[in-house]
C-alpha cells in the first residue's frame, strides 16, 4: 500500500491462542471423551485482525502482551509468519498467555477462556515511536482490555493529533456494563465496528437501525456487523446496506475481525465507504469458510 508513513496500521490489543476441539457433544465431569479433531490456532480479536490485515497486503505492527511461555511464543510466531511487526509485542515473565478452549459440535460451540495476559495492556505499552510511523490505529476487544480503559481516550486523541485515523471493535462486554469509558474513546474514533447485539446493548435500542443511528451521532463511521445478513453502515448521515452472500459456514470464529480487516484495508487505500463495506463483507464471507480466525487468510 502506498503511504507517506511506513506502517499502514498499528494494532493494540489482546493476543492469545485458541485450542479448537471438534466433535464433542457434551462435556461431563469424571468422564473422558474422545474428540474427532483438534487445532491450535491464533486467537484474540486484535491479533486475528492484525494477521488478516497483514495477509491482505497491509503493513501492520502489533502492540500487546503475552507471557514468556509456549503459547506466547506460538502467538508471536504466527503474527511474524503473517508479516506483522512484533517489536511492540512484550513477552512478560511470570504471566501466562491467554488461552481459549473451544469445544465444537457442528455449528455450536462452548468456550472456556483463561484470560492471563489478555487484559494487561496499558496505553503506555503502545509506543509513541510506533504511533508516529503509522497511518492508522486499531483496537480490538475493547471491553476485554480492562487495563486500557482509563487511558484509551487519551491514546486515541493522541493518535488523531499525530495524524492517524482510528478504529475500534468493542466485542461483547463480559461485565455487561456496556460503557467502561467507551463513549469517551468514540469521540476520537473514525470507524466503529460493533456487531448487532453489541450495538443494541450499547444503545438500549431494540432495533438495529435505530442503534446504528444513535451510534452514528458519536463517530464518523459506524459499521454494524449483522452475521449472515451482512452489514449496515452509517457514515455522516448516509446509510449503506451490504447483504452477505449465502456462504458455506464452517466456523464463524474471527468473522467480525476479518470484516474489520477487509473494511480497513480498503478504507486505508482511500476507497469509498461503500467499497470498504463490500470489502468487509467479502472478508467476513471468506473467514467463515475455514476453521479458526486466520486459516482462510493463510
Ligand atoms: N452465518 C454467516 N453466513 C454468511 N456470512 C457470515 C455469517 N456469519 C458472519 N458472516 C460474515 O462475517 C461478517 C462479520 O460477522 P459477524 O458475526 O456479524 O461479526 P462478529 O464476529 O463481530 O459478531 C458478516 O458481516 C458477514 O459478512
Ligand atoms: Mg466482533
Amino acid at each position: 500500500m502506498k503511504a507517506d508513513r511506513p506502517l499502514d496500521c498499528l494494532v493494540a490489543g489482546e493476543a492469545n491462542a485458541d485450542l479448537l476441539i471438534d466433535g464433542i457433544a457434551r462435556l461431563e465431569f469424571e468422564k473422558e471423551k474422545l474428540a474427532a479433531d483438534m487445532n491450535l490456532v491464533l486467537g484474540g480479536s486484535s491479533s486475528i485482525f492484525a494477521f488478516n490485515l497483514a495477509r491482505l497486503g497491509a503493513k501492520v505492527a502489533f502492540a500487546g502482551i503475552v507471557g514468556d511461555d509456549f503459547f506466547g511464543q506460538f502467538v508471536e510466531q504466527r503474527l511474524r509468519w503473517a508479516g506483522v511487526d512484533t517489536r511492540a509485542l512484550q513477552r512478560r515473565p511470570n504471566v501466562k498467555t491467554g488461552l481459549t478452549i473451544w469445544c465444537k459440535k457442528g455449528a455450536k460451540r462452548a468456550g472456556i477462556t483463561y484470560a492471563g495476559s489478555m487484559a494487561l495492556l496499558r496505553s503506555r505499552d503502545v509506543p509513541d515511536a510506533a504511533l508516529r510511523t503509522a497511518r492508522h490505529l486499531h483496537v480490538g476487544s475493547y471491553f476485554l482490555l480492562t487495563n486500557l480503559h482509563s487511558g484509551a481516550a487519551a491514546l486515541f486523541r493522541k493518535a488523531q493529533k499525530l495524524g492517524l485515523t482510528t478504529s475500534l471493535d468493542c466485542n461483547y462486554d463480559p461485565s455487561e456494563n456496556w460503557d467502561s469509558g467507551l463513549r469517551g474513546v468514540l469521540q476520537f474514533t473514525d470507524v466503529f465496528f460493533p456487531n448487532e447485539i453489541e450495538a443494541l446493548r450499547l444503545t438500549g435500542c431494540r432495533d438495529v437501525e435505530r442503534a446504528a443511528g444513535e451510534l452514528s451521532k458519536l463517530v464518523r463511521i459506524v459499521a454494524v456487523k449483522l452475521g449472515a445478513s451482512g452489514t449496515i453502515v452509517y457514515a455522516q448521515g448516509r446509510r449503506i446496506r451490504v447483504p452477505a452472500p449465502k456462504a458455506h459456514v464452517v466456523d464463524t470464529t474471527g468473522a467480525g475481525d476479518s470484516f474489520d480487516a477487509g473494511f480497513l484495508f480498503c478504507f486505508l487505500k482511500g476507497a469509498s465507504v461503500e467499497d470498504a463495506a463490500r470489502a468487509g463483507v467479502a472478508a467476513g464471507t471468506r473467514a467463515v469458510g475455514a476453521v479458526g480466525g486466520t486459516a482462510a487468510f493463510e
